[in-house]
């Protein structure tokens, strides 16, 4: 099986497999690299990393238009189920599936707030995602952490990691990251957004592909990769 993931700029990207769509982070409107809008989408799923507005984005919307459920630790779960988002609310260690795929929450190391009052609706996640046949990790805003190693071993077709620094990990941390998942390939996200998260993809996937095995595909907003 195959499963084509589109970048749709930042840290949202949409999955395909089957004739099924899932999304991660759908941050559309007010990101200025969005690649799609949200009525575009029809996920059967939304997967979500954790609170922060560039996030979150425009998930409560495409819940509500599509009945498809948010998926995502447990405070931020139950908080966008009372504005309104169908949701399936879970934690740390737990798989949740949905239709054609299975979501895993791991640590990440950053933190997980929302809305002026900087409300805190639990803690921010990673995402194993099984889809398509394919395993793919979302490291979501995190810095590098050893227990990287254990996700590694889940064994990832893909990992797609941040390289923005400021906020998450930057790029010489994104490659140790990538030493201790050991995917098969790399993409980078979570950079060129915004003034403090300036990076060159380009210098990444060199440092990457010079110092370890994995190959990495540098995707503009609104390109896809299919893994075979
Ligand atoms: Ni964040
Ligand atoms: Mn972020």
């Amino acid at each position: 099986m195959a499963v084509t993931v589109r970048y749709l700029g930042h840290a949202a990207f949409a999955l395909e497999a089957e004739g099924k769509q899932v999304v991660v982070d759908p941050f559309l409107t007010g990101n200025p690299l969005a690649a799609a809008k949200p009525e575009d989408l029809a996920p059967v799923a939304i997967l979500l990393t954790h609170a922060h507005a560039d996030h979150v984005g425009d998930s409560v919307a495409i819940s509500k238009r599509t009945g498809a459920p948010v998926i995502a630790t447990f405070e931020l779960g139950t908080y966008l189920a009372q504005q309104g988002a169908e949701t399936i609310a879970a934690n740390h260690g737990g798989t949740v599936r949905f239709d054609g795929g299975s979501v895993k929450f791991v640590p990440a190391w950053h933190t997980s707030s929302y809305g002026e009052q900087f409300l805190a609706p639990g803690v921010p996640a990673g995402l194993v995602v099984r889809f398509g046949g394919k395993t793919i990790y979302f490291a979501g805003d995190t810095c590098l952490f050893g227990d990287m190693a254990l996700i590694g071993e889940e064994g990832l077709d893909l990992a797609v990691l941040p390289i923005g620094d400021h906020f998450t990990m930057g790029p010489a941390d994104a490659v140790k990251a990538v030493k201790l998942l050991k995917p098969s390939i790399v993409i980078p996200c979570h950079y060129n957004t915004f003034p403090p998260i300036q990076q060159d993809p380009q210098a990444f996937k060199r440092e990457v592909e010079a110092a370890t095995s994995a190959r990495c595909v540098v995707l503009q907003p609104g390109e896809q990769y299919t893994l075979e």
